[in-house]
């Protein structure tokens, strides 16, 4: 009986513990794979907005929290299985030394003894088993090593910066001669175009034609096979980081915003609160937050349960607004606005372009109308350049499109 008291007693005072810091360490878990889900979804926002530093800080803070919980949940498991042992062992020494006394004293028999030991070695087997079965726990481990490389992992793949410092552009991009293909196909034949600051200039052509490629070339997560993209008449890949960072930045179709609060993701362009502020006032979304319980302090869900795509895009641009680019790249991101967040978006495009260059991708012919200079492309090519109403009455290809 106290044998069986103490050893339960002692082995569900460790369970618990090890319970306790097993959920915690989940809970770190859990929390990773959250952040590293957002970071590969807001892959192109993270490098556009030069996130990655702060990020790293936050996986590292969830790295060592977790190590901290698995240590501890580690400490218990060991001494769970240590002390739980150490009774076991010292329980059967005592029995035996009780039996063989009771033995030679003459009050039990060989086949007693033979029996109780019996009986108590199985028993022992199976709260041995018990404890071992703890084992899986172990298991763990193998996670801990996977995230560990995950977290490890980095990419070879960039493309290497320049020293020029020049930081306050205009804005003036240049494609001359340009090739470019993924893998072995080639997506921009041989480009050729100029696009200026004060200016929205509206990029269109059918799915699939070179659109994006061209924003993923100015943001350069890709690289030209040949030819060169200038702004201000030096080479994108001879800017420094620091000088390009303040070059140009994206907002896409479905932008990506963290699970944090509004103000934290506004935060990753410009802490400055008052100019926070002043960019969601001017694209219309102050007076929304601020009728939120937690104004800017709300955190934003992923499943958007708490916010709509609308407002979604909106916030993406006052963030965009926030970075210090002269170039702003927009892909489709009016394509899945009601109408009249599609007003607000151009009144805001609009008011961008005074001290701007804005290039947006479109499929919508009221967007292509505002634009000051339209470039079409078809097939990797330049196929059309100018302004709406001309290219509607010259252009064959920009009339199909526009059906
Ligand atoms: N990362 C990639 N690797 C390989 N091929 C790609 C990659 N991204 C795009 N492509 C291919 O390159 C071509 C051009 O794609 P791109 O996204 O630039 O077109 P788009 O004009 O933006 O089209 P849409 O209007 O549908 O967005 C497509 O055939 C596409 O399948
Ligand atoms: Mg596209």
């Amino acid at each position: 009986m106290i044998y069986a008291y103490i050893y339960i007693t002692s082995k569900n005072y460790y369970d618990r513990k090890v319970d306790e810091y097993y959920q915690k360490q989940r809970k770190s878990n859990d929390k990773y794979s959250h952040l590293f889900t957002q970071i590969l979804n807001g892959l192109q926002e993270i490098k556009t907005f030069h996130m990655l530093p702060k990020l790293h800080k936050k996986l590292d803070r969830i790295k060592s929290e977790y190590s901290k919980n698995y240590m501890i949940k580690r400490k218990y498991y060991v001494r769970r299985e240590n002390d739980v042992r150490f009774i076991t062992h010292t329980f059967s020494i005592l029995l035996y030394v009780i039996l063989v006394l009771l033995m030679i004293r003459g009050t039990i028999g060989v086949d007693a003894l033979v029996l109780v030991i019996g009986y108590f070695e199985s028993m022992n087997s199976y709260l041995d088993k018990t404890i071992l079965s703890s084992v899986t726990i172990r298991e763990v481990n193998v996670a801990v090593k996977r995230i560990s490389n995950i977290l490890n992992y980095s990419s070879n793949e960039m493309i290497e910066f320049g020293n020029e410092m020049h930081e306050n552009q205009n804005g003036i991009i240049e494609f001359q001669n340009v090739n470019f293909s993924y893998e072995n196909k080639t997506i921009v034949k041989n480009m050729n175009l100029k696009i200026y600051p004060n200016q929205i200039t509206a990029l269109v052509g059918m799915s699939g034609t070179g659109k994006t490629s061209i924003f993923n070339l100015l943001l350069r997560p890709y690289q030209v096979d040949s030819g060169n993209i200038m702004i201000d008449n030096i080479n994108i890949y001879e800017y420094s980081k620091e000088a390009y960072s303040s070059v140009a930045s994206v907002v896409n179709q479905k932008p990506f915003i963290f699970g944090m609060s509004i103000r934290k993701n506004l935060d990753f362009a410009s802490k400055d609160v008052g100019k926070q502020i002043e960019a969601c006032k001017r694209v219309g979304i102050h007076d929304f937050i601020s009728s939120l319980p937690d104004g800017y302090h709300t955190i934003l869900r992923e499943d958007g349960s708490n916010i709509s795509g609308g407002q979604k895009q909106l916030i993406a641009l006052a963030r965009t607004l926030l970075s210090k680019a002269e170039i702003l790249l927009f892909d489709e991101i009016t394509s899945s606005l009601d109408p009249n967040t599609t007003k607000e978006v151009v009144k805001v495009l609009k008011e961008l372009k005074k001290n701007h260059t804005v290039i947006m991708i479109t499929h919508k012919p009221s967007m292509m109308k505002i634009a000051d200079q339209v470039i079409v492309i078809d097939n990797g090519k330049v196929v059309g350049k100018g302004q709406h109403k001309k290219l509607l009455e010259e252009n064959k290809y920009y009339q199909r499109l526009q059906k």
